[in-house]
């Protein structure tokens, strides 16, 4: 008999998951036979969840918010950007049985950056606002564009100071509170706070965001967050959100699990449409 493989998406909250969608449209364009779901799942339950998952047959997961550590710490082994970053949003059974776990959220950044917006980052002065799990995930990848440097500017200063610290030796990287970037200037600002669920937004002095300078959300929603709001209130260049990061890290677990490279444009362009309809 053929089974089908399978794979889901483990978050809680889990219910407006685009992931599944996603997932699907690129089994559709590379013809590739699978089924993806999505599973409501709080923290404590994850254990147990993705143990019966992997148990069942499951060939891979993909996890969010507030699973990442947990990913992180239930996969056998680990790419290196994941245990760099602490965090793991991809699960994938290995020929031998074993679990690996990668992080694809800051290469889906990267690309989105790069590829879908023609940003170059060489050289770039870039703020990262926050030191939570998002904001962990997003530095080495970004750091392997050579930018001029790296400030991560957090509510919590300490946790900033201590994530810069932890990438010292990759790159210029310093952690600061908000009040220390008054009369400071960047090409490249990055939300990674979650304020942007609330709509709200760190405190950001004018003048942040130097001319021609990009901002970018990494949440996203059907209305422009806070974040994208006050970006184009500075004149940033592009003022823009995660969707496009979204779609390029599923495409990266994609390629994980299947080995095949889907096509990321038309589906951004499709999502894109939905939600400006
Ligand atoms: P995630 O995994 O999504 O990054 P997290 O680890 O809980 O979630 O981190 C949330 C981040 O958003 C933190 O940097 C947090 O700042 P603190 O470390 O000081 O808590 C930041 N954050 C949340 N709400 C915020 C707000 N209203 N203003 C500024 N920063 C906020």
């Amino acid at each position: 008999m053929m089974t089908i493989d399978r794979y889901a998406v483990f978050g809680h909250p889990i219910k407006h998951s685009k992931s599944p969608r996603i997932h699907r449209l690129f089994a559709e364009q590379t013809g590739q036979s699978l089924e993806y779901t999505a599973q409501d799942v709080p923290a404590e339950q994850f254990q147990s969840a993705a143990t019966a998952f992997f148990t069942a047959g499951g060939k891979g997961l993909n996890c969010t918010v507030p699973l990442k550590g947990l990913a992180w710490a239930f996969a056998d082994s680990k790419t290196e950007r994941a245990q760099l970053s602490q965090a793991v949003n991809t699960l994938a059974v290995q020929a031998d049985g074993s679990i690996l776990g990668d992080n694809t959220d800051g290469k889906g950044l990267v690309t989105d950056l790069t590829a879908n917006h023609a940003i170059d980052l060489t050289g770039n002065r870039i703020l990262i606002l926050g030191a939570g799990g998002a904001g962990r995930g997003i530095i080495g990848p970004l750091l392997e564009q050579a930018p001029h440097s790296i400030v991560i500017a957090n509510r919590t200063v300490e946790k900033a100071v201590d994530l810069a610290q932890a990438f010292h030796h990759k790159g210029v990287v310093s952690g600061c509170g908000f009040d220390d970037l008054q009369s400071r200037q960047f090409d490249l600002i990055l939300n990674a706070t979650s304020a942007s669920l609330s709509d709200q937004l760190p405190p950001l002095p004018d003048g942040l965001l130097a001319e021609n300078g990009v901002c970018y959300d990494l949440a996203y929603g059907n209305e422009p967050t806070a974040f994208v709001r006050w970006g184009l209130r500075q004149n940033a260049a592009k003022s823009l959100d995660g969707l496009g990061m979204l779609v390029e890290q599923a495409a990266e677990a994609f390629f994980i699990w299947r080995g095949v490279r889907p096509e990321t444009r038309p589906v951004i362009e499709l999502l894109n449409s939905e939600r400006q309809a």
